[in-house]
């Protein structure tokens, strides 16, 4: 029997991607893993409340040191950006190497690197023009959504479709489907000494 990874959820807003996490687990999509934390930047973020409703312990980030030490503490073996919009130190990155995922709403290479989140993401997909979006989960390094692609799911784009119809539909048919699965997989690595 494998030893589940112990996954920590980062978040900073409404928590939609934690939910669906959350949801995996409960539904046997997510097996190999468990979040045992979640970590807000925002005391104010509901997706404490949903951590709160699922009875998840949470911790709101004082400094990246405090930050460290306690993942450390919770024996963390895996980290998941989940809509965390703070952009994470060097000795952070170094202290959790290959063990940080983080969900990006669009294809990378396309429209990501800084200032591009949240629905900002959407606003340049739709200003470029692009027939086609989507999302992409990657490893986190040092440089922002550079590091090394792990899933991507693509979103077709609608005549008249706004930032805010648009994000719905990346979030519904990419995001929630592809985070999940993206966690399982990693998680599984992690159990079986493969990652
Ligand atoms: C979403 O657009 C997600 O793609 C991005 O952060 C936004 C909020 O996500 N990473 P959530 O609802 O807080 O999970």
């Amino acid at each position: 029997m494998l030893n589940k990874t112990r996954i920590a959820v980062m978040v900073s807003g409404g928590g939609t991607n934690l939910q669906a996490i959350i949801d995996a687990q409960k539904n046997g999509i997510i097996k190999s893993g468990e979040i045992v934390l979640v970590v807000s930047n925002k005391k104010d973020a509901f997706a404490l409340e949903r951590a709160k409703n699922n009875g998840i312990k949470s911790y709101l980030m004082t400094s990246e040191e405090d930050l460290i030490a306690t993942l450390k503490d919770e024996r963390i073996d895996l980290v998941v950006l989940a809509g965390f919009l703070k952009i994470l130190g060097s000795d952070f990155i170094k202290a959790f190497e290959n063990r940080i995922i983080n969900i990006h709403p669009s294809l990378i290479p396309s429209f990501c690197g800084k200032g591009a989140y949240g629905l900002h993401v959407h606003e340049k997909a739709l200003e470029y023009g692009v027939k086609v979006t989507g999302a992409t989960v990657h490893f986190v390094n040092e440089i922002p959504d550079g590091g090394r692609i792990i899933a991507q799911k693509a979103v077709e784009i609608h005549e008249g479709d706004t930032p805010e119809t648009l994000q719905k539909r990346v979030m519904e048919q990419a995001e929630w489907i592809l985070l999940p699965q993206a966690v399982e997989d990693i998680s599984l690595k992690i159990a079986k000494g493969e990652l």
